[in-house]
């Protein structure tokens, strides 16, 4: 049995990897870049006893989810756990953004999540217990000035999540959606983060090992929607007791100065 984990050569995908190995899980991980996969599953396969096999494939491209789903076939990897996690963020001002900027976004955190789970949900209902889970945001959960494309898709990920949850009462798969907010994985992540001040910073931003571990976690459980740390749940509480408007210019600001920040360097 295997759980296939797409963008799980680095950042929050390779921390569920590890957390998957360190569960006795097998895995097959998926990604553009050799290097970093090859990087992984060495790591991986050196400190947990578990199988790894790696797919370089760029789920931008519109054949990626069928020949994600074909080399499992061909190769005989039986799956019973499909984790959603490559996703593309990024701070722009939509006007000036290329096409090809918010083509990514929905290409890779809408497009490839959506029909990977179509493709791989006939294989899921073959096996007494399988799961999903998907990697959000929280962004979804706020219309983000300068994330908007962002926002928005992870807003999508939430809504699909949810809907195909009702679908799937009563079966033999359950699905999870991890909605992180801040977390320190790429270049770009570290840049934004510093921009964001100190409280952000120790109150809010998480590591991607602790993200991986309450998420799989969760996904075994069977829980649908997750926004891992305290201090996150609090903030959507209240943020949902104040008027729209102000909450959304207050979530600008901050990534209003991100950009600007982001500009300067
Ligand atoms: N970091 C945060 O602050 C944060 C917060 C909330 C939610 N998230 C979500 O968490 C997920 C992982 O984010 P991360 O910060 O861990 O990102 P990351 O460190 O940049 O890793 C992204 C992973 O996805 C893969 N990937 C990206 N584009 C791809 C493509 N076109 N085809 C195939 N694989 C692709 C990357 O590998 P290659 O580059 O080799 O393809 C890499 O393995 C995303 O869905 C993101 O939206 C992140």
């Amino acid at each position: 049995m295997y759980t296939l984990i797409t963008g799980g050569s680095l950042g929050i995908g390779k921390a569920l990897a590890r957390e998957c190995a360190g569960r006795g899980m097998n895995l097959l991980l998926v990604a553009r870049h050799e290097a970093e996969l090859d990087n992984a599953s060495r790591e991986i396969r050196e400190e947990f006893s578990v199988r790894v096999e790696t797919l370089q494939i760029d789920l931008r491209a519109p054949e990626a989810p069928q020949k994600v789903l074909d080399w499992c076939r061909r190769e005989g990897y039986a799956v019973n756990v499909l984790m959603n996690n490559a996703g593309v963020a990024g701070t722009v001002k939509f006007e000036t953004s290329t096409l090809e900027y918010s083509d990514e976004r929905i290409l890779v955190n809408v497009r490839a999540l959506v029909l990977l789970t179509r493709l791989v949900l006939p294989e899921l209902k073959t096996h007494p217990r399988a799961y999903i889970l998907n990697t959000g945001s929280m962004s979804a959960y706020y219309p983000i000035a300068y994330k908007s494309v962002y926002s928005a898709s992870k807003a999508f990920v939430l809504i699909f999540s949810r809907a195909l949850n009702e679908e799937l009462r009563g079966s033999q798969v359950s699905i999870t959606v991890v909605n992180p907010n801040g977390v320190r994985t790429n270049t770009g992540t570290h840049n934004r983060i510093d921009s964001h001040g100190r409280l952000t910073k120790r109150f809010v931003i998480m590591e991607a090992e602790e993200i991986a571990a309450i998420a799989v976690d969760k996904m075994l459980k069977g829980k649908l929607v997750v926004v891992p740390g305290f201090v996150n749940r609090v903030i959507i509480f209240v943020s949902r007791m104040i008027p729209r408007g102000i909450w959304q210019r207050k979530a600008s600001n901050i990534f209003r100065k991100e950009l600007l920040e982001e500009q300067s360097v």
